[in-house]
């Protein structure tokens, strides 16, 4: 591993003096709210600032407290979250504000290891908090501050490793500055979000481009190093999406799955694209026998989550009267429930489903 020239106390004097000019204006900024810097945390963890932001607000409007939020229902929170994905991080973030409230009277607690045992706080968001919000001197390694600690300082370690994220973390935390964590660590962010971006780096305009050992090496694509161990599982679904006049019928996810809490439409899944006469499935049953038409989307959509893969196929159909008495016990059975638009437009939905939707003629 090659040894960066640049020492501690002039890395952190130039990104220091860096943030100052360039630092992004954003509204967890003018606080150190343990509240707003957690929820801010959260959703930026799941999206870039610019998306974030309407997010932020609208969170802190809704619930300008922990015990706001505590008291919102799931279905509040999720149909808040809605196009964020990744939705048990919002099961985790109600969860997390009740036990805050329940055990800790409302106010979060102030060290890091403390943030630590709450469920849905990690070590990143544990750490950005402590820093933050109580000046506790302790690194938030994320995305932005492996980049720019791999690049500047020639680092190797294999941040698709345990071991090697907890060398990156070893390293962060040496760095901290004594003085300023919670500036030190809203720099290190904005520098990586700013200037040594994931794709083209505008090294040549750099304060640190005479130590940076990617930049003299040329490694600024292969820095950080992180090998793929993730394979996605692939799932094929095929969505029924069955409409009578007015209404849809629509079915809350309970499963320990993903979107859990939200709603989707009849779902049929299979481990390989199978077409449709070949399901065996009693409404599909039933549709036949009703000889109901069914229009089929041309395409199947690819849908990416952060394990999985899913490959889509939506079947409309128009259901009728006899048919929906004949069904009617088979429905209750399957938890099918007609809303009409109106009631699926508050629904949480996850954004595939909403997509489709927007699609979707209205009546
Ligand atoms: N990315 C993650 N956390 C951030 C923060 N606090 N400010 C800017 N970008 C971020």
């Amino acid at each position: 591993m090659l040894i960066s020239t640049i020492n501690h106390v002039i890395f952190r004097k130039l990104l220091l003096a860096w943030y100052q000019s360039h630092q992004r204006w954003l509204p967890w900024r003018i606080t150190n709210d343990p509240y707003k810097i957690w929820l801010s945390e959260v959703i930026l963890q799941q999206t870039r600032v610019v998306q974030g932001l309407p997010y932020y607000e609208r969170f802190i409007a809704q619930y300008p407290s922990v015990t706001a939020l505590a008291s919102a229902t799931e279905q509040e929170i999720l149909r808040l979250w809605q196009g964020l994905g990744y939705y048990s991080r919002a099961r985790n973030l109600h969860h997390c504000a009740q036990t805050i409230v329940a055990q800790y009277n409302g106010i979060f607690p102030t060290s890091y290891r403390e943030l630590l045992t709450l469920k849905g706080i990690g070590p990143y968001t544990a750490a950005a908090i402590a820093a933050v919000s109580f000046k506790e001197v302790v690194a938030a390694v994320d995305g932005n501050v492996n980049r720019v600690l791999a690049r500047i300082f020639g680092l190797t370690y294999d941040i698709g490793t345990g071991k090697g994220r907890k060398q990156m973390h070893q390293f962060a935390t040496l760095l901290v500055d004594q003085i300023q964590p919670d500036i030190y660590s809203q720099a290190i962010m904005d520098f990586g979000a700013l200037q040594c971006t994931p794709v083209s780096p505008c090294c040549t305009a750099c304060v640190f481009n005479s130590y940076c050992i990617a930049f003299y090496t040329d490694r600024q694509k292969g820095l950080p190093i992180k090998t793929n161990t993730l394979n996605k599982r692939v799932r094929y679904f095929d969505y029924f999406v069955l409409q009578y006049k007015d209404l849809l019928y629509m079915k809350k996810r309970v499963e320990s799955d993903i979107w859990k809490g939200m709603y989707d439409f009849y779902l049929v899944e299979n481990k390989q694209r199978w077409a449709v006469d070949q399901m065996e499935d009693p409404l599909l049953c039933l549709v036949k026998k009703h000889r109901l038409s069914m229009v089929t989307a041309a395409k199947e959509a690819a849908h990416l989550l952060t394990h999985q893969k899913l490959l889509v196929k939506f079947h409309k159909l128009e259901v009728t009267a006899p048919f929906l008495q004949e069904a009617h016990a088979l429905f209750n059975q399957l938890s099918l429930v007609a809303f009409n638009r109106a009631e699926v437009e508050v629904l949480p939905k996850p954004i595939l489903i909403q997509n489709f939707l927007k699609k979707l003629d209205p009546v």
